[in-house]
């Protein structure tokens, strides 16, 4: 009764450039094993699942990407959308098209970029919490102990309540400022938002039709069509009309039966340089090369990637992202990485 949700159609575009529209982050060998991060997840769910059992969301762009990466999977387990519209459309679809054949099913929804190190720890985690939803109509998400006030994710402060051992939310807060960043970090009362959600079809339906009626208005009209040669066309037509929203946004930040579960599984979500930083080898200036080479002369705590063979020289740099792809060079402070998102925008403008 357990199914898996893999969201696999976001652009990951603050990791520009080393990803682009074209090859997301989801698709990158990122650490030379020959598996994509993508594969990487199934392979990791496959553990614990049939893999009947588990669905990829992701862009029409994206589509023949997705079966050549993942051949083992059938076709109607590759959920299309015509354009992006965020996490939350996604997720509604996903949860309509398995409510088609399983109202009762348990799902876990993951991301596709992230790197877990600690296989075992995440397996059980999610076995446990696929228990804790089958009974209890509740989100549940995984939170992370946070290292640093990062801006780009979601924060989650606990409550004092538990159930059967698992923490009730007091409030969700996607995105917050530097400052805020700053006073959640600071208190020990939060946790980060992993972005892997456990619950069932039920809960996160109703919820849906709670918080997003613009998106379950729609698609109660074609309930006949989801899991039939219908849900193409019906999509196709009615996803366009769904809100650009995340399900943090959306659905999370809102919710009042939102729980969390405290984990340590050895993650990062590599949404940014700085994030693979964090994880990275580094030299005793606290350098960190993660293609080619690079010899540091009065620099610390740079990220360097370069295309494989070449060689850089920096001297006199502190703090910064130098990474080149695909004939893009970017020299950014680490400091200021969220920018890097506006600055694709820019340059999509511009080139
Ligand atoms: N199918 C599909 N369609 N997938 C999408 C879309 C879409 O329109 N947009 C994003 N995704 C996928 C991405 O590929 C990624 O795997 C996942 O959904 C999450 O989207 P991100 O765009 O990476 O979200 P985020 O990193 O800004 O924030 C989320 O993750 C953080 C942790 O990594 C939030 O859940 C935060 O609260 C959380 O802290
Ligand atoms: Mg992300």
């Amino acid at each position: 009764n357990n199914y898996c949700v893999i969201m696999s159609g976001g652009i990951g575009s603050r990791f520009w450039p080393f990803s682009r529209e074209a090859r997301p982050k989801q698709f990158l060998d990122f650490f030379g094993t020959g598996r994509s991060l993508l594969q990487m997840t199934v392979d990791r769910f496959k553990k614990i699942l049939p893999l009947e059992n588990i669905y990829i969301v992701t862009n029409n762009e994206y589509a023949q990407m997705v079966m050549d990466e993942l051949p083992e999977l059938k076709q109607n387990q590759v959920l299309l959308e015509p354009m992006r519209r965020n996490t939350a459309p996604c997720i509604a679809f996903a949860s309509y098209h398995i409510n088609s054949f399983n109202p009762d099913a348990n799902i876990v929804v993951a991301p596709s970029d992230h790197l877990i190190l600690k296989e075992d720890e995440f397996l059980a985690i999610i076995q446990k919490a696929f228990t804790f939803v089958e009974k209890h109509n509740t989100l549940l998400t995984l939170g992370i102990r946070p290292s640093r006030p990062e801006t780009g994710y979601g924060y989650i402060q606990m409550s004092e309540e538990q159930l059967d051992g698992i923490t009730k939310v007091k409030v969700f807060t996607e995105k917050p400022n530097l400052e805020l960043a700053k006073v959640f970090y600071e208190s020990g009362e939060f946790l980060w938002n992993s972005g892997i959600f456990i619950w069932n079809n039920r809960t996160i339906l109703d919820a849906f039709h709670r918080y997003l009626p613009e998106i379950t208005n729609r698609f109660d009209l074609g309930l006949g069509a989801f899991g039939t040669d219908k849900e193409k066309a019906f999509i196709d037509e009615n996803f366009p009309f769904c809100p650009n929203i995340s399900i943090d946004y959306g659905v999370m930040e809102k919710a009042a039966n939102v729980y969390v579960q405290a984990a340590d599984f050895g993650w990062s979500d590599l949404g940014t340089w700085g994030s693979l930083y964090e994880i990275s080898d580094k030299d005793e200036n606290a350098n960190a090369t993660l293609i080619a080479e690079t010899l540091f002369f009065d620099s610390s705590e740079n990220v360097v990637t370069l295309p494989a063979g070449k060689l850089a020289v920096l001297q006199g740099l502190n703090g910064y992202i130098v990474a080149e792809a695909d004939g893009v060079l970017l020299i950014c402070k680490k400091e200021e990485e969220q920018r890097i998102k506006q600055f694709v925008a820019d340059v999509k403008l511009k080139y």
